[in-house]
């Protein structure tokens, strides 16, 4: 029988500093899925983690033993290489939407299991859940078989997958301990890994928008996770991106799936392709696909001329039971009652669109939650917005609001106002892919 470990015997430890060994912080990931630890002990031990930080080592054994609370997706029938992406969350961030099927359609298979948007940022399984019919709640058995067939399949969680991670990260939501790079690191990382991928490309996003407002520290958690990965065998990058403006002109889940439908017809915007061309370069790279960066670049851009990737998209679709016929019509999305243009106010041009303002107007609408049980208005939300750099007129549209009434409509207009300045002088849209750590 092996030794007791008494969780307060765990807890003071890394209260006072000392480095947890691997089986006493399996003896805590285990507690918080059998039970064995009682709430106020896993939240006195996050805080204490939070406090006191953790080592490289300890990080990668709390995501081995994250990883290993549920079970890890056997996609050995799945012949490809399989690679997927994940980002730490923007406003506009539709890129899985369109990358996917690119990837997939260059050969390289993509099992990618997605969340829900919660506070500013949206999430890839509200977006797609805007396609009529489409279903995300696949069972693991379901998600092989159209991995198998197609080389792509976009899902929700799991109560299999990395069952450790949701107990804690409710528990982490409401102690104020979400903001921690090990914490994250393991979170992150315990579900990618649990998906059965070969390789993993991280978006890691930081300015006013992203979730990491601080470059340096974004750049922490970048070379944390992709550290760890490594040493647990799956080879990952993490591409580091801006999130100061909203990713291309659509905010709301049915109107970021109509601009990455546009984006597969080769008609995405500038900043948003350019992020999706980062990623899926090194997604290419990693998985052994593609000989080098310039040859990546012209695999996705050759899914796209040739219409590859759009047919990986409908094939999705299908397979999910959803309304194939949104590629071609975005008119059979869920539309709001009401759309309205947002005037400038004054000629010039734009100096900023402010990406948290964007993101809190398109939450007033519904198009995001405030608590994690609200529902979600698929509809609402706005396009054809504005970039930095663009001149514009007094009265023309700064971007178009679709709302479900005109009371909604009116106080989202008033907070766009205040995101969105327009000046005197032309401004250059900042860079917006930054390195590539890990490669
Ligand atoms: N996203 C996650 O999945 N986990 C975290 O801890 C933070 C962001």
């Amino acid at each position: 029988m092996g030794t007791v470990l008494f969780p307060q015997h765990v807890i003071a430890r890394k209260r006072d500093g000392a480095e947890l060994d691997r089986a006493e912080i399996a003896a805590f990931v285990r507690g918080s899925v059998d039970g064995s630890w009682a709430d106020y002990q896993l939240s006195a031990l996050l805080m204490a983690i939070f406090l006191r930080g953790m080592t490289p080592r300890e990080t990668a054994f709390l995501t081995e033993a994250m990883l290993k609370s549920g079970v890890v997706a056997d996609l050995s029938a799945v012949r490809a290489p399989k690679a997927d992406k994940h980002s730490t969350g923007g406003v506009g961030d539709k890129v899985s939407l369109h990358l996917a099927p690119m990837v997939a359609a260059c050969g390289v298979a993509v099992p990618m299991i997605s969340g829900r948007g919660l506070g500013h940022t949206g999430g890839t399984l509200d977006k797609l859940e805007a396609i009529p019919g489409f279903r995300v709640g696949l069972s693991i058995a379901e998600y092989r078989r159209q991995l198998k067939k197609i080389g792509l399949a976009l899902i929700g969680q799991t109560a299999e997958l990395a069952p450790a991670d949701r107990k804690l990260y409710a528990l982490r939501d409401v102690t104020a301990t979400v903001e921690c790079i090990p914490l994250i690191c393991a979170s992150i990382l315990s579900k990618k890994l649990a998906e059965g991928i070969d390789v993993l490309v991280l978006d890691v996003k930081y300015g006013r928008g992203a979730f990491m407002k601080d470059k340096a520290k974004a750049r922490e958690l970048a070379v944390v996770i992709t550290t760890v990965a490594r040493a647990m065998g799956k080879p990952t990058t993490a591409v580091m991106t801006a999130m100061e403006e909203p990713l291309g002109h659509a905010v709301g889940n049915a109107l970021e799936v109509a601009e990455s439908v546009e984006c597969l017809k080769g008609l995405g915007a500038r900043d948003l392709m350019e992020v999706t061309f980062a990623v899926g370069e090194q997604m290419l790279l990693l998985a052994g696909a593609a000989k080098g960066a310039a040859d990546a670049r012209a695999m996705l851009k050759r899914s796209i001329s040739s219409g590859a990737a759009l047919g990986k998209f409908r094939e999705m679709v299908a397979a999910q039971g959803g309304d194939v016929r949104v590629a071609d019509d975005p008119g059979r999305l869920p539309r709001a009652r009401l759309r309205t243009a947002l005037g400038s106010p004054r000629s010039g041009f734009v100096t900023d669109v402010d990406a948290m303002g964007v993101a809190f107007a398109a939450l007033h609408l519904g198009a995001g939650r405030r608590r994690a049980e609200d529902k979600v208005d698929h509809a609402v939300g706005v396009d054809h917005l504005v970039k930095v750099g663009d001149p514009v007129r007094a009265g023309d549209a700064l971007c178009r609001i679709h709302a479900k009434s005109a009371g909604a409509a009116k106080e989202a207009a008033g907070m766009l106002l205040k995101a969105i300045t327009v000046g005197s002088e032309r401004r250059e849209p900042s860079r917006l892919v930054d390195e590539v750590i890990g490669a």
